[in-house]
């Protein structure tokens, strides 16, 4: 059986003949109609046919109470498919009203006006009832066929247009998951995207420091050899220089001994080199060469650095706050006139790396965090710390500084570049910082808005073992 067959017949109407006549043709007596239907083939010959299957008629002789049985029948889950309405029932509601109040119960009752005449013209009975495709109407006297086919035709009709509905609501409910699925697959996607994107312009920038840094390597080469023999002769010259200036002492001293044309010439040729100027130039020349070339070489130390020439330096297992700590003590006379230092540290296991080298690149951050806050304006940094799944731990450093252009971003892991006035900044912070986290198989990251701030974030892993695979990975 269908679950949407509905054979349930409500019939609303004043006068109890009517009522005995719907119940003859909709709902006769099982064994009396199946006793005639015998005797009937038994005397002319019919056959017996298959009857419709039988409807089950309630009465309700006012529309009041037609109401309270269409409301009870939606109560017990047993909803009516059809009722026939009387238009005049005295002295209660008129046929119109009585169906207005049936749909208002339930909008699927097909419904049948029953109707000798009509109080009012059946276009304003439509117009009040605003809907055509659930009313049908019958013309008193009716023949039986009418009212059974009547009530076959409606009841098929309110079970096709039920299971239309239900599978409108399944479809609907199906599109609605598929959609949701395209949404969950949709946002998968837009975040996939995003990574991949991220991971690309990370690709793109390790490349573009890994040509530098052979760049760097090889010129760092190059110039380590003059720079050492230039020091090397600019100490020579300083000690030639003490002997030289002995001499000259010891002639000045037998000068006085010398006739006095040969003196006169001497003392005027010191006039026009200008002896005592150069006497007391050269050594502060000789001083500022040695500086010069001392900065000089220490660019050149970083470069190697930054490339991976001689690191120099043992992998041992420490605990990171010590080093942190011992390197923001070192900088408390940069930091604390500009900045409240805040210390907001997570638990952290101790983890294998190479500390001198971790705690330069945090002394690299916290310098520029400090520079990043403009004078007269009192910052905070920040430095935070934290253990990703056991196996990472992650140290962010974050000021309330100038920020960083989102065009300048790109650019700030490169050898020498530095927006810093001359003399104030090489631009080898942070591409030295970069080459130190990927010798750890780590990663520094950057996110800056331009008049908020920036955050650096470290990740390193907690063990070596992964370390490896992971410097490996990022230079093939
Ligand atoms: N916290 C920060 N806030 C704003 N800008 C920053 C910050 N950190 C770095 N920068 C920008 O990145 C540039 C490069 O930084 P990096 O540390 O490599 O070099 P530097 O600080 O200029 O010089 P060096 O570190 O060699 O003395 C800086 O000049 C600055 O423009
Ligand atoms: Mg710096």
């Amino acid at each position: 059986m269908n679950s949407f067959e509905n054979r349930r017949i409500l019939l609303v109407d004043d006068m109890p003949t009517i009522h005995a006549d719907f119940r003859k043709i909709l709902a006769p007596e099982l064994g009396a109609a199946s006793a005639l239907d015998a005797a009937k083939a038994a005397l002319f010959g019919d056959e017996i046919t298959a009857a419709a299957p039988p409807f089950e008629l309630d009465s309700a002789y006012q529309g009041q109470e037609g109401l309270a049985r269409v409301v009870e029948a939606l109560a017990q889950g047993r909803p009516y498919g059809v009722a026939f309405v009387d238009m005049r029932m005295p002295p209660g509601w008129d046929g119109v009203e009585t169906v207005e109040r049936l749909w208002r119960a339930d909008p699927r009752l097909q419904v049948v006006f029953c109707t000798a005449y009509s109080d009012a013209s059946w276009e304003e009975v439509l117009q009040r009832l605003e809907t055509r495709d659930r009313l049908l109407i019958l013309k008193k006297p009716f023949d039986n066929i009418e009212v059974s086919q009547l009530a076959n035709t409606l009841s098929v009709k309110w079970q096709a247009t039920q299971q239309a509905a239900a599978q409108i609501d399944q479809l609907e409910e199906a599109v609605a998951a598929r959609t949701a699925q395209l949404t969950q697959a949709n946002a998968a996607l837009q975040v996939e995207i995003a990574e991949r994107k991220q991971l690309e312009t990370q690709l793109v920038q390790s490349q573009s420091l890994a040509s530098i840094g052979q760049l760097a390597a090889g010129v760092a080469h190059e110039i380590n050899n003059p720079i050492s023999y230039i020091f090397a002769n600019n100490g020579t010259m300083e000690t030639y220089q003490g002997q030289l200036f002995e001499l000259l002492r010891a002639y000045r001293v037998a000068e006085a001994q010398l006739p006095p044309p040969t003196a006169t010439s001497l003392a005027a040729l010191r006039e026009q080199v200008g002896l005592d100027y150069l006497h007391d130039d050269m050594p502060t020349l000789l001083q500022e060469s040695r500086e010069g070339l001392m900065r000089v070489r220490q660019i050149v130390q970083d470069l190697k650095d930054f490339s991976r020439i001689d690191t120099g330096q043992e992998w041992q297992r420490v605990q990171l706050h010590q080093g942190i700590e011992s390197t923001l003590n070192l900088l408390a006379g940069k930091v604390q006139p500009k900045a409240d230092l805040v210390r907001e540290f997570g638990q952290l296991p101790e983890i294998d790396c190479m500390p001198l080298q971790i705690n330069q690149v945090v002394l690299n951050l916290v310098l520029n965090a400090a520079d990043a806050i403009p004078t007269g304006r009192r910052g905070t940094i920040t430095l935070k710390s934290g253990c990703d799944c056991g196996t990472h731990v992650w140290l962010e450093v974050k000021d309330t500084g100038c920020g960083i252009p989102s065009e300048v971003q790109p650019r700030i892991f490169e050898p020498f570049y530095t927006t810093k006035p001359v003399g104030q900044g090489r631009g080898l912070g942070l591409s030295l910082s970069y080459g130190i986290m990927q010798r750890h198989g780590g990663r520094i990251d950057v996110h800056s808005l331009v008049g908020q701030g920036t955050t650096f974030r470290l990740t390193l892993p907690v063990r070596r073992a992964e370390t490896a695979q992971a410097t490996h990975a990022a230079h093939p």
